[in-house]
């Protein structure tokens, strides 16, 4: 059985009093449920301060990037052994806004994933199409080459620690989500890729869902055969969203 996950991704939001204020009512409400499993990504200066309020509950910590080295020169950017040392367990890798915003590349990408890895990060691997890709067609050459790119040179054993999370472009923070359906397909023909390059493996990765996913949409699009969790984004902000989400599953 492969593992639901919800996860929130705070993006650039949160200063160190809001993320205290904001993971106390989460640990208070959601701090023992152990099916989805729970994780939150706070920006890095929250980090820390997450990290001990988490302490003693079933929330696991998680990053929103990294560098691709363990250190040197590489001004203003993070790496997987300082993730590490403050409790950290899971790193969202190659998000939307990471590639549109910071010209990430599948290669980029693809290093990160490596070195997490090797680290002993677990990634939350992101792809997603823009809406003139699936308007003309293309959603699953887009996504096709975004897994290869993203999850190359991997074995099925790296494969057992990868969480994917399908996010189209067009849905994320526009209060547009892909109907169940339509986001069935997608996450279908990515477990078909996986296993195609990786074998039984496939059914056990767990592939998240993110959009403008909400209280009230969760439960229609967690209740796909291979829809495996959320990775949320504006709705993991505000505590009583992100706990109807969780206890959706
Ligand atoms: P929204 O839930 O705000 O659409 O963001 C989704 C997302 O990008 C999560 O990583």
């Amino acid at each position: 059985m492969r593992k639901m996950i919800i996860a929130g991704n705070w993006k650039m939001n949160m200063t160190n009093s809001e993320s205290s204020e904001l993971v106390k009512s989460l640990v208070e409400q959601i701090g023992q449920v152990e099916n989805p499993l729970v994780i939150v990504c706070p920006p890095y200066t929250a980090l820390s301060v997450v990290k001990k309020l988490l302490d003693g509950s079933n929330i696991f910590l998680g990053a929103q990037n990294m560098y691709a080295e363990q250190s040197g020169a590489y001004t203003g950017e993070i790496s997987p052994s300082m993730l590490l040392t403050i409790g950290t367990t899971y790193v969202i890798l190659g998000h939307s806004e990471r590639r549109e915003y910071f010209s990430e590349t599948d290669r980029m990408v693809s290093a990160k994933v490596k070195l997490a890895l090797e680290s002993g990060l677990l990634p939350i691997v992101c792809v997603g199409e823009k809406l003139d890709e699936r308007e003309s067609g293309k959603t699953e050459d887009v996504i096709g080459s975004q897994i290869d790119g993203s999850l190359a040179d991997l074995d099925a054993d790296d494969m057992k620690k990868i969480i994917v999370a399908y996010e189209p472009i067009w849905a994320i923070g526009t209060g547009k989500t892909a109907t169940p359906e339509m986001a069935q397909e997608v996450h279908s023909f990515i477990r078909g890729r996986l296993k195609d390059r990786f074998g039984d493996i496939a059914d056990e990765v767990t592939i998240q869902y993110g959009g403008s996913v909400k209280g009230d949409n969760a439960a229609g699009l967690l209740s796909q055969p291979d829809i495996d969790g959320a990775l949320v984004g504006g709705a993991s902000l505000k505590v009583d969203q992100f706990v109807k989400i969780v206890n959706s599953v």
